[in-house]
């Protein structure tokens, strides 16, 4: 006799002949399911439903899975997270979510978790909250904790539960990553108890596991002797170091916090329960963890500037042709072909582009998982010297040498090759868009694709719509940049675009505190202390200083013709690739004077550095660079590594000014 619960809008439910229940998330609306209020409330009345029929012996087993293509669930639901402006408004709602996941817990029929596509964070508590867990072995299915990205850790007992079943190694190094895991690799440390090869075998896996009652075993004896002391304390000195490594506990507390919690309460469930609840949820309502979250919306809203569906159709980008196999365009052509795609590379000097497929190959190593994928990746990176491809490309990009009259030349032969519908870009970062085209008989074809250095880190890539782009080409370009997992960022065409305009004022203000008599590494250290991921001279150094003086000049902010860049420059002293800039280079590492400088006083300068790119962010905002001070705040952080955790320059600019506006009051 089926039983279903017809009201349901996020999840089906139904019991079948066998006696077992099957709940399919699948919520309305929506093209990947995430765990926010009424799936919640849908699921606790799914639960009571199989405590009432357990109780009567009608059902056998519960079973999760999702409707979905690519998640089971990915997460809470973000957006419901700006309603929980206070500790108590937290700490009311997971409480309501831990009782709703004990009551999983405590069914006394067995329950499993079916995964296939994206289980991560709070969908990976429920499901370790589950008896079971199988998940397919398909790409689309990844299991993970991304917490410590958002600012805070796991807050739904998975710190317990996850460590109940991995071990404490396993599951603290899960949780302080936030790396996302493969099938294989959740089912290595225990994560998940069960692979099947595809989605299509997981209910008759699923069904098994309910008949046969299985329940997890949890981590093997040796790995929970780990939890012991003397062991724990020294596991979680470890972590802690490994762990400052990457991040400053003043900028990113979440992981110290997770490790505090760990050492604490390691060998005590009970215990930890209760302190996770308690450590999460100031965490949960900080500044940095909001930022944060913000940051995740910005990368959200940058992925929404390709088309929808429809328009995507149309227009899928499988082969790429780069013109110009130096630093930038090789990288371009190697990062195409690690997201799968095919490119053939272009140079009138042959040994230019034997050069970059070599370098590429060290990218696939580094980047793919196996020789196999290594391979087929060398064989879709093809040396085109005369430029055989153009004609077959989805996108075209232009990185030859930065002249007007060599870029027209090249466009103008691009234009007669190129297929119709095929996007024709060029990665300049000084020149305008207009006078490129001007030679073109269709010059609203022409926009602009501006990488940044080096390719595989950057997440960034500034779509330039020049004055006569046509919309269709800017948007065509951004689904091009999405299909790379890049970010687009829509720009006017304007010297230095958004990125390097608002990055170069903050470097000339280190050169010339440098002038002034600053030391170098007091300078990089107060740019460290305020957020930014490295100090400005280390970054110039590593850029190379020729290309930060041109930009500087092109911008004209250069510091006079005798300043110490433009010196460096004529010695010859470019940085990091001539083994000398700001700094002296060795084995790939600047050597820097271990010097402690006063606290109070690198907090000063930091300030003093990052003003001018503050400056800059609001003058390109009023000259509309982009489209929003959103966009700006997107652009700095995606482009510049602009400290996460303060939201963006003009976020973080606001709120320190409401800050003193209060504290006036
Ligand atoms: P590069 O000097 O390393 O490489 C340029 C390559 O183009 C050379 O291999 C050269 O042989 C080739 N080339 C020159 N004329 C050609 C032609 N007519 N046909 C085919 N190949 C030709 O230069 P890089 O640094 O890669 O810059 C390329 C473009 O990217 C420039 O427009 C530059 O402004 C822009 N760009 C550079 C960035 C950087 O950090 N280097 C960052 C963003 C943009």
């Amino acid at each position: 006799m089926a039983t279903t619960l017809p009201d349901l809008q996020d999840w089906r439910f139904t019991v079948d002949f066998e006696g077992i229940a099957w709940a399919v998330i699948d919520r309305k609306g929506e093209s990947m399911n995430s765990l926010g209020r009424r799936p919640s409330e849908e699921l606790g009345e799914i639960v009571k439903a199989i405590e009432d029929l357990s109780m009567r012996g009608e059902v056998k087993g519960l079973v999760l899975m999702s409707g979905k293509e690519r998640s089971f669930i990915a997460g809470a639901d973000i957006r419901e997270f700006e309603s929980f402006d206070t500790e108590a408004k937290i700490a009311e709602v997971v409480k309501e979510t831990l009782e709703l996941f004990n009551r999983i817990d405590r069914l006394s029929v067995p329950v499993v978790a079916a995964i296939h596509g994206y289980c991560l964070g709070g969908g990976l508590e429920l499901a370790l909250a589950c008896d079971w867990r199988i998940a397919d072995r398909e790409e689309a299915t990844r299991l993970g904790f991304p917490e410590v990205k958002l600012g805070i850790f796991p807050g739904l007992n998975g710190t317990v539960r996850s460590i109940q079943v991995a071990g404490p190694m396993d599951a603290m190094t899960a949780m302080l990553t936030g790396r996302m895991l493969r099938p294989n690799a959740a089912k290595a440390i225990g994560l998940v108890d069960q692979l099947v090869p595809t989605h299509h075998n997981l209910r008759w896996a699923a069904r098994k596991a309910v008949l046969q009652k299985r329940y997890s075993k949890g981590a093997p004896w040796w790995k929970r002797l780990m939890l012991k002391q003397p062991v724990r304390s020294m596991l979680a000195k470890q972590m802690r170091a490994k762990t400052a490594e990457k991040v400053r506990e003043e900028h990113y507390p979440a992981p110290f916090r997770l490790i505090d919690l760990f050492e604490r309460y390691g060998d005590d469930p009970v215990r930890m329960k209760i302190a996770e609840t308690e450590m999460f949820t100031p965490l949960m309502a900080s500044e940095a963890s909001r930022n944060l979250r913000r940051v995740f919306k910005l990368s959200e809203m940058l992925k929404d500037e390709a088309p929808k569906e429809s328009v995507k159709n149309a227009f899928k980008p499988l082969k790429v042709h780069v013109v110009g196999a130096g630093t930038m365009g090789g990288d371009i052509a190697a990062w195409c072909v690690v997201q799968g795609m095919q490119a053939s590379l272009q140079d009138l000097d042959e040994a230019q582009i034997a050069k970059a497929l070599s370098r590429a190959k060290s990218l696939f190593k580094r980047q793919l998982r196996t020789p196999l994928a290594v391979e087929a990746a060398v064989a879709r990176l093809i040396a085109d010297p005369t430029g055989k491809q153009i004609k077959h490309a989805d996108v075209v990009i232009e990185a030859i040498v930065e002249r007007l009259d060599v870029k027209q030349g090249l466009f103008q032969r691009l234009e007669k090759e190129v297929k119709p519908g095929a996007v024709l870009a060029t990665n300049t970062s000084s020149l305008r868009l207009e006078d490129i085209a001007k030679p073109l008989a269709d010059p609203g074809r022409l926009v602009g694709l501006h990488f940044f250095n080096p390719v595989a880190q950057l997440p960034l890539v500034e779509v330039v719509r020049g004055a006569q782009t046509r919309e269709d080409e800017v948007r065509k370009a951004c689904a091009f940049v999405t299909a790379i997992a890049k970010l687009p960022l829509i720009v006017k065409d304007c010297a230095g675009f958004l990125v390097n305009r608002v990055l170069a004022p903050y470097m000339m203000e280190a050169v010339r505190l440098y002038q002034q008599g600053e030391p170098r590494e007091k300078i990089d250290q107060a740019a460290m202390k305020f957020g930014m991921p490295m100090g400005p001279l280390e970054l110039m150094d590593m850029v190379g200083l020729d290309i930060a003086n041109k930009v500087g000049e092109q911008l004209h902010l250069a510091p006079g013709t005798d300043n110490v860049l433009a010196t460096l420059v004529k010695q010859g002293k470019l940085g990091k690739k001539t083994g000398e800039g700001f700094y002296v280079w060795e084995q790939g590492k600047p050597k820097r004077e271990e010097v402690s400088y006063d606290q109070a006083e690198l907090e000063r300068l930091g300030r003093e550095l990052v003003k001018p790119m503050l400056d800059e962010a609001e003058r390109a905002l009023a000259d509309h660079v982009v489209a929003s001070a959103d966009h700006v705040d997107a652009g700095v952080i995606f482009g510049t590594g602009f400290a996460p955790f303060r939201g963006g320059p003009l976020h973080y600019r606001r709120t320190q000014q409401r800050a003193a506006t209060a504290a006036a009051a």
